[in-house]
């Protein structure tokens, strides 16, 4: 687990298994690599390096951009897969060209789904990591034998081409069977405030004289954490954990109005819970919040009437 300091700088938690001068073991492989890459990709920390990464997390979609890109390979490579079986049985000149199309497509898609599959798994935590890394050289091997099968294709040895790509067909299937298990298994991507419930009318969460100013509170509401501030002389109040990876918001800092997660810097707008800087891309749900008779009182946000 990772956690980024002000400023975007990363600052990894203190790790017993780290290498040390002594002989100590060294971290995991998938952990090293996983420390390069996030160097990497959050540069010096700058916001030109954090607007990219929001980009590739896809936190302007509101959804994982990867598994959008992820689409594009996977139906471009299958769609090759009929159209050589059609030349294959058919022998007609113009199944063979659309494949060859359908594969160059199919790699245009991968260049991006690796880009941003790296970007995501750069804040993966495990069990899902190593998984993770799993997937993306499934995935990493699979496109370069379809790049190799399009260079085969190209130098007029479109057997040995064909066999290439059904094995990088095998392979990427595999892979996209390794990334259905982050997804469904270890909830990677999944909006970690998915299913709590919270009050459809004011109830007493927390008594007044418990929430200090400028300092970010958890309190339970039926099981559920609910993060409060008070920041301004104004009260906000919205869920506890944390739509990316599930930390406690309360144990994140307040940058002007807006709380920024401790486990990998997501900031969240404290007014409407909008993703303001990823890697989250699910907006933290939002509650009203109110002091009353010395208590603080939240209820669910309504919903505008359309
Ligand atoms: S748990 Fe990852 S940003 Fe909050």
């Amino acid at each position: 687990m990772e956690n980024r300091a002000a400023g975007g700088n990363d600052v990894k938690e203190a790790d017993p298994n780290r290498a040390s001068p002594n002989g100590a073991p060294q971290p995991p492989v998938d952990e090293r690599l996983q420390r390069i890459l996030d160097k990497a990709l959050y540069a010096d920390g700058s916001p030109e390096a954090q607007k990219l990464r929001n980009f590739l997390n896809g936190t302007w979609l509101g959804e994982p951009l990867h598994v959008v890109l992820t689409d594009l390979p996977v139906g471009a490579w299958t769609v090759a897969m009929v159209l050589d079986l059609l030349d294959l049985v058919l022998d007609r000149r113009e199944f063979a060209l659309a494949a060859d199309a359908s594969i160059g497509i199919g790699l245009v898609g991968a260049a991006g789904a690796a880009v941003t599959g790296m970007t995501d798994w750069s804040d993966v935590d495990p069990p899902a990591r190593r998984l993770g890394l799993i997937h993306g050289l499934l995935n990493l091997s699979g496109t370069a034998l379809f790049a190799t099968s399009l260079l085969l294709r190209r130098k007029k040895s479109r057997r040995s081409g064909c066999i290439v790509s059904a094995f990088g067909y095998a392979v990427i299937a595999y892979a996209a069977h390794l990334g259905g298990k982050m997804v469904y298994e270890h909830r990677v991507g999944i909006d970690r405030t998915d299913g709590q419930v919270f009050p459809d009318d004011f109830v007493a969460v927390l008594p007044e004289s418990q929430l200090a100013d400028d300092t970010p509170t958890r309190t339970i509401y039926q099981d559920v954490p609910v993060l409060l501030v008070r920041r301004g002389g104004r009260l906000f109040a919205m869920a506890d954990t944390c739509s990316h990876f599930g930390a406690s918001l309360s144990e994140g800092r307040l940058v002007e109005n807006a709380i920024v997660c401790p486990y990998h810097s997501s900031r969240f707008d404290l007014e409407d819970g909008c993703v303001l800087d990823g890697p989250a891309v699910h907006p933290q749900p939002c509650l009203e919040v109110r002091a009353r008779d010395g208590q603080i009182e939240v209820r669910k946000a309504s919903v505008p009437s359309p």
